[in-house]
């Protein structure tokens, strides 16, 4: 049975059933203890908490889940996956543990032909939580199997909760007996023997804290009871499919064979070896899909949190095709394969497909140029290591290979591990550590301490409903004080100078999101004490969080407050927000709808908009898209906000953008009816309030991502007025006309260069007095006669004459090459000459400079008898020299 059927036979036998059939969320909702949706109940969470009414007391769906706490482990059990789907079927405080395992049973059990999985009610083994007596009977009840063959479990397998304070419950599995292949009679922690597919959560429990699976606090009782289940498409796959595990089942296997046809190597071929392959195949497949659902998600590579999970698979996809033999660009082969399969569930793989392959491809490029320069300073420091006979790369070289190479640390301790070396990971972490806190110490100054979640779970509770955001059509509100949070917890009161995170009942100041900086202000509370607000977050969904110092009186919990919003500040945001929609939109009109939002940042006067594009963007594209939106900054076109359904929103023509739940009511900024776009920031009441949009400039950040930076407004004018001053001086200093600029500089410029010819030439004939000498005292390398030199104020051509002339002047017939390093405005320019005999040896001038390259902060190459490179860091110059005679030695026998 294909993985379509049963996810049809899923949804159908649960709608059949009442149940309202729910679209799978985004794998990126906004949750602040989810790096992604790893559950079927997670969009569904405020439901069960009693947050919200459920519009549904039943619902079906399957869900895109990335799980990542176990990345090593993919590949090497059946059962890992990062990316998966979680069939279940969902009661919110409708029917309980009868009627899950009911509808549970009937579906696993009913023959095929009946619309069912056919599995054999003598392979199937359900699990209890040990004191749920209450489940036993159930089971009972409903299977009419002996009691014998319903299984106590205890707290490890059988209570969920979702590993952080949130709901939970005692559950039930169903387990199936795979036969003695997979392990020992009865032992059902033999995972592999038997084998969970679904899992029946009687959730009925809000948990406070979560250390582990065992050790948990259950706070009280859910407002319901509810159930949650989740059944594993790729198990039940697997299954039916009569396949051994996830990573060949028909959605998946594909990619797998399309590696066998690059790599020339062949899955399942047994023995040690093959299992290595077979891991590192398992692993292409499960990463090549993750990343690219992620990607469709919105996750872009990075080096934090989601884009960092992103960028490991990624390079652990590209690695492993890598390990098996195939060293050319992978992605474009197998992402296209991995679209297919999937794109038949998830249309939008096909809609924004350039997007998500520009991504992806891009970030094969990267690292691959990462490893190539990388791979070489790795491979001399392990033999480094070897030679001096010991074990573990030191974390100072991990390190800088982190640093200054872009290894992941992760990459470091796998190629390690292929070289048979530890690595000092704790002093990695140290340096790392150090690094980090430098870096934190700004950040910590504008967010203020980091508290951790319960805190605020605690304000949030005694809240009882969301705080009110006042702030779309007000900049000044009254209210209360509800909580105060200190470095201390949460506390009644807080005193002058205190720094504090103030929760109001009301509000009008607007928590950083979506791109939009927070506001900042006064509160006035009715005591008469005054708090100045500095900046603004929303922590957890519903609690918008103020962070503030207490400038005169005493703050307590309960008193009135008058909330006054930095009204400058926030009219300056807002223009340069509405702005973002505006560039958005015409970015689009120029380039494609592939210019999708990535990102962006609205500060007072100025902004910043990331997008995905292919290349740089053409000026002419950048004039172009300035004038359209000053166009209509003069149109004066309004700006207004609706609130509509994700159809309706979707049908308006709004620009759709991430991580948002099937079934909100979304809130749709226009500017006129040309930009729509959704939107939960504040806006420019008419675009001719922006008064002047000046777009600075774009540049790469990355990845197929572009950063247009703009300022707007005031900031706008203010800018241009500065250009009218520059260019008055530079008239005033040239003596001419400002539209004569150009002719005048382009005619100085020419004479500066016939001057700096003749300069040049002198300088060369100096430079070349010196290549007698410099080949007299080579260095003797084993049999290869070594000049590295270094030369200050010389370029390119100048290096490369030097090292052609000292190359000459070394004796013919031995072996001898010449690596001169010029150093000149902060450039660094690398040229290698080997003679014939050293090239016998061996010796490749293109290999030396792939081995200094790196240290110098450029790459290059060439031939093996010269070639030539640039960089831009002279600060490890002699470390370069250095490695010269090193690598020499190496090659030819020093
Ligand atoms: N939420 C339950 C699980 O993930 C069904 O196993």
């Amino acid at each position: 049975m294909d993985t379509a059927e049963i996810r049809r036979r899923f949804v159908s036998h649960f709608e059949n059933a009442g149940h309202t059939a729910v679209p799978s969320a985004s794998l990126l909702l906004d949750d602040p203890n989810l790096l992604f949706v790893n559950a079927g109940m997670v969009p569904f969470k405020p439901y069960f908490l009693g947050q919200e009414t459920p519009p549904y007391d039943r619902a079906v769906s399957i869900q895109k889940c990335v799980r990542t706490p176990d990345i090593e482990d993919v590949g090497k059990t059946t059962r890992h996956g990062t990316f998966f789907e979680m069939c279940g079927n969902f009661s919110f405080g409708d029917y309980f543990k009868e009627g899950a395992i009911e509808l549970g049973w009937d579906l696993v059990t009913k023959p095929i032909a009946d619309g069912g999985f056919g599995f054999a009610e003598d392979k199937l083994w359900p699990t209890v939580y040990d004191d749920d007596a209450e489940a036993v009977e159930l089971w009972r009840k409903v299977t009419g199997l002996p009691d014998d063959r319903i299984v106590r479990l205890g707290r490890k397998e059988n209570y969920w909760s979702m590993g952080v304070p949130g709901p939970g419950g005692p559950c039930s599995e169903i387990l199936i007996d795979r036969g003695p292949d997979y392990g020992p009679d009865g032992d059902f922690s033999a995972e592999d023997r038997y084998l969970e597919f679904w899992n029946l959560v009687f959730m009925q429990d809000e948990l406070s804290a979560v250390r582990s699976k065992e050790d948990l606090d259950i706070s009280g009782s859910l407002p319901k009871k509810n159930i949650d289940t989740g059944m594993g498409l790729e198990r039940v796959a697997y299954l039916l499919q009569g396949k051994q595990n996830m990573y060949e089942i028909d959605v998946m296997f594909p990619v797998i064979e399309k590696a066998m046809e690059l790599t020339g190597r062949r899955y399942g071929a047994g023995g040690s070896e093959g299992h290595t392959d077979d891991v590192r195949f398992r692993v292409v497949a499960d990463h090549v899909r993750s990343s690219m659902m992620l990607i469709s998600d919105g996750v872009t590579p990075g080096n934090e949190a989601r884009g960092y999970v992103l960028r490991r698979l990624l390079r652990r996809a590209v690695r492993s095709m890598r390990l098996l033999g195939f060293e050319d660009r992978a992605l474009p082969e197998l992402l296209p394969i991995s679209r297919d399969k999937m794109g038949e569930t998830y249309t939008e793989l096909h809609r924004d497909w350039e997007r998500i392959s520009t991504v992806a491809y891009a970030e094969e490029d990267a690292f691959r140029q990462t490893l190539r320069a990388g791979t070489a300073i790795f491979d001399l420091a392990t033999t480094e290591v070897k030679q001096s006979g010991g074990s573990q790369l030191s974390g100072d070289k991990a390190f800088s290979l982190h640093d200054t190479y872009g290894f992941p640390i992760d990459l470091t301790l796998e190629m390690a591990a292929e070289q048979g070396l530890s690595v000092d990971e704790e002093g990695f972490r140290r340096l790392m550590g150090e690094q980090r806190d430098r870096a934190k110490a700004d950040a910590a100054a504008k967010k203020g301490q980091h508290r951790d979640a319960s805190a605020y779970r605690a304000v949030a509770d005694s809240l009882g409903s969301p705080v009110e955001f006042t702030g779309y059509a007000e900049v000044v509100t009254e209210g209360a004080v509800r909580g105060i949070v200190t470095a201390g917890g949460v506390t009644e009161a807080a005193r002058e100078g205190d720094e504090i995170e103030l929760v109001l009942d009301r509000t009008p100041f607007y928590a950083e999101g979506g791109g939009q900086l927070a506001d900042q202000g006064v509160i006035e509370l009715a005591n008469g004490a005054r708090v100045e607000v500095r900046d603004v977050q929303s922590p957890i969904t519903g609690l918008i969080v103020h962070q503030a110092r207490v400038l005169s009186g005493e703050v307590t919990v309960g008193v009135g407050a008058h909330s006054l919003v930095d009204v400058e500040r926030r009219r300056s945001i807002s223009r340069s927000h509405t702005a973002t929609h505006m560039v958005h939109k015409a970015f689009r009109e120029a380039l494609g709808d592939t210019a999708t939002q990535a990102g962006s940042e609205n500060s007072p006067g100025r902004f910043r908009f990331d997008f995905s594009a292919t290349g740089s963007v053409p000026a002419s594209v950048m004039t172009d898209v300035e004038a359209r939106v000053n166009d209509l900054v003069l149109a004066d076109l309004s700006v207004h906000a609706e609130i509509m359904t994700q159809d309706e929103a979707v049908k308006s023509g709004a620009m759709a953008l991430f991580g948002e739940k099937y079934g909100d009511e979304v809130r749709v900024i226009s500017v006129g009816d040309w930009a729509r776009e959704l939107c939960g920031g504040t806006h420019a009441g008419r675009s001719g309030q922006l008064g002047v949009i000046k777009l600075l400039g774009e540049s790469s950040i990355g990845s197929g991502v572009r950063r247009v930076e703009a300022l707007v407004g005031g900031d706008a004018y203010r800018f241009l007025a500065r250009e009218h001053v520059l260019v008055a001086q530079l008239s005033e200093a040239l003596k001419v006309k400002p539209e004569q600029l150009p002719e005048r500089v382009n005619d100085i410029v020419e004479r500066l260069r016939s001057a700096e010819k003749e300069i040049e030439k002198v300088r060369v004939q100096q430079l070349l007095d010196a290549g007698a000498e410099l080949a007299a005292g080579a260095e003797q390398v084993g049999p290869v006669k070594v000049v590295a030199h270094r030369v200050d104020g010389a370029a390119g051509g100048d290096v490369r004459q030097l090292a052609l002339d000292v190359r000459g002047r070394l004796p013919g017939g031995e072996p001898g090459v010449v690596v001169v390093i010029g150093v000149a405005d902060g450039k660094v320019s690398v040229v290698a000459a080997a003679n014939d005999a050293a090239r016998e040896r061996g010796v490749s001038a293109n290999a030396l400079v792939g081995a200094v390259g790196p240290l110098v902060g450029g790459r290059g190459g060439g031939k093996d008898d010269v070639a030539q490179g640039g960089g831009s860091d002279p600060s490890r110059v002699d470390e370069a020299l250095a490695l010269v005679a090193a690598e020499v030695g190496r090659v030819a026998g020093g």
